[in-house]
């Protein structure tokens, strides 16, 4: 911590929100290449979470990168920075009782592990959304793998920037699976943990 600030112990804690929600508070992090399905599978899952009262939060990387993190490119270091930040912010909304679902693309392992640190081991889900470079190419729903095949974009992951996937993923859903069948896996796992 740095030097001269002190840390303030407040009353109502963590456990105290998570007993009045009648739930646990964690972080799912999906990790994939832009176009795999993060964001969509994450809005599917927190429509049936909110169905059931369940308090929760999406964090996605488009959205965060219009506000929080606008000042950020998609340079190794930006990426870096992106990710801590949303590691910070996710471990503020454990502490406010969330189930958060974060979407973001974070192909370095570091980073991912680093968020791990952050929110702590035991309050980390990743999911591994494995859909392959051909077919999010296929989809192209932002034109942005045509923009890095034309050559104006230069470092678009998967393409000409690395993805290197998860090792060891909590679980990991593939383009085989359906929204509603990957929505249901994600949510199995999700219900362990509740
Ligand atoms: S991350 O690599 O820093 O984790 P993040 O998830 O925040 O990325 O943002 C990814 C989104 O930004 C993609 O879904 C895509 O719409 C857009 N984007 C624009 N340029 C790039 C790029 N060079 N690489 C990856 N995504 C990009």
């Amino acid at each position: 911590m740095s030097k001269n600030i002190v840390e303030h112990r407040f009353k109502v804690v963590k456990s105290d929100r998570n007993r009045s929600n009648g739930h646990a508070s964690f972080l799912v992090w999906f990790t994939g290449l832009s176009g795999s399905g993060k964001s969509t599978v994450a809005n599917i899952v927190e429509q049936r979470l909110h169905e059931r009262g369940i308090k929760t939060y999406v964090l996605d990387g488009d959205n965060v990168r219009t506000g929080l993190n606008k000042d950020l490119s998609f340079n190794p270091e930006d990426r870096s920075e992106n990710i801590r930040r949303i590691g910070e912010v996710s471990k503020l909304m454990i502490d406010a009782g969330l189930v958060v679902l974060a979407a973001f693309v974070s192909p370095y392992k570091n980073d991912r592990e680093m968020i791990a640190k952050t929110v702590d081991h035991d309050n980390f889900v990743e999911i591994f959304v494995n859909t392959s470079l051909e077919e999010c190419e296929k989809r192209d729903v932002k034109g942005l793998y045509k923009k890095a095949r034309a050559g104006e974009i230069k470092n678009l992951t998967g393409v000409n920037a690395p993805y290197e996937k998860p090792a060891n993923p909590d679980l990991e859903i593939t383009e085989k699976d359906s929204l509603e069948h990957a929505a249901d896996k994600v949510l199995e796992v999700i219900n362990k943990r509740l």
